[in-house]
């Protein structure tokens, strides 16, 4: 039976996982892996979920992206610390439950295999993904980290950031719900400091009162095809400020060419993709990732884009 990982989405037809997954596959001459695309819509996702747990189902592993990682949060037999506290799971890992028998009989043993029963674990490797790709071109521990958006993947940034101790400030258009994610997180041991306020939340529009040694853009604004919007002020982009654009098509968005204009140092957006798909390789295979083909991958397609 071949086993077959993928991405769970819709729609997902957009998807860059899979190349970087089929590099990976191909590097480690694991040639019996498939990696797919599930385009599910939500009338069908209750169903595609119910048959996971099948012992037949090839599916071993899978990405889960919008809009489906908070749904899917709640669909899991055991949740990840992490993806708990963050709200939302984008993977998704088969495991074989055994049922341990001591001093087993071979027909004990037998039988103890039959009954071992599929379990699938979720886990967030967005937050990983946004660490790793921050802390290759800065440190984050007391730094003022200024966050645009107040989405899905802003919770797990604000995550990663708090987490590596930096004082955090959600900006959104919606107060409110910059202001839900403050809640979500202002309880963590990491976001509590007697003398300052470590997290809080302001309005996108006040921007130009919230200097930042980091500033991150979470929204999809400036995504291809509409490259010639940004959310930021020129102005607001200070020499040495770094800057981390989640958006990638294009590689260099306005926000990040009118960053750079200014001598911020460009954290590139591609890199929190390419490196939440490094952890999910890891989950899946218990060994390292080939991070470089797989970066190499991703580059040629993103080129090869437009
Ligand atoms: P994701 O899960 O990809 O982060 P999302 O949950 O839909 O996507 O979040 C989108 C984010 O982009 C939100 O912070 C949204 O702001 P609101 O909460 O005010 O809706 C932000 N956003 C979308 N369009 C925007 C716009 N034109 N100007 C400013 N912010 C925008």
């Amino acid at each position: 039976m071949s086993t077959d990982f993928g991405v769970l989405g819709h729609p997902v037809g957009h998807s860059l996982s899979p190349v970087m997954f089929e590099a990976a596959f191909f590097e480690y001459g694991m040639h019996d892996l498939k990696y797919e695309l599930f385009d599910i819509d939500k009338e069908h996702l209750e169903n595609f979920l119910r048959e996971l747990p099948n012992m037949d189902s090839p599916i071993s592993g899978l990405a889960v992206t919008i809009p489906y990682k908070e749904t899917v949060k709640d669909w899991v037999d055991k949740l990840d610390e992490k993806a708990k506290i963050i709200g939302a799971v984008n993977t998704l890992v088969k495991v074989k439950e055994k049922t341990r028998v001591a001093r087993a009989t071979l027909n004990e043993k037998k039988s103890a295999r039959a009954n071992s029963k599929i379990q699938w674990k979720g886990f967030n490797t967005d937050w990983f993904g946004a660490k790793k790709a921050l802390e290759e071109v800065t440190r984050l521990n007391g730094k003022r980290v200024v966050i645009l958006g107040a989405g899905g993947a802003a919770a797990a940034i604000v995550y990663a950031c708090i987490d590596a101790g930096a004082r955090v400030t959600i900006l959104n258009r919606t107060l409110d719900k910059a202001e839900e994610l403050v809640t979500r997180f202002k309880n963590l041991p990491q976001a509590k400091d007697e003398k300052q306020a470590l997290l809080q939340a302001g309005k996108l529009e006040d921007i130009l009162h919230y200097p930042a040694d980091i500033l991150i853009h979470t929204t999809s604004i400036g995504m291809w095809p509409n490259v010639n919007v940004s959310l930021v002020p020129a102005e607001y982009f200070r020499r040495g400020m770094v800057v981390f654009d989640i958006v990638y098509n294009p590689l260099q968005t306005k926000l990040v060419k009118e960053a750079q204009a200014s001598g911020c140092k460009i954290v590139p957006g591609y890199k929190m993709l390419l490196y939440q798909a490094e952890k999910q390789f890891e989950l899946w295979f218990k060994k390292k990732a080939p991070v470089h083909v797989m970066e190499k991958a991703l580059l040629d397609a993103l080129r090869l884009v437009h």
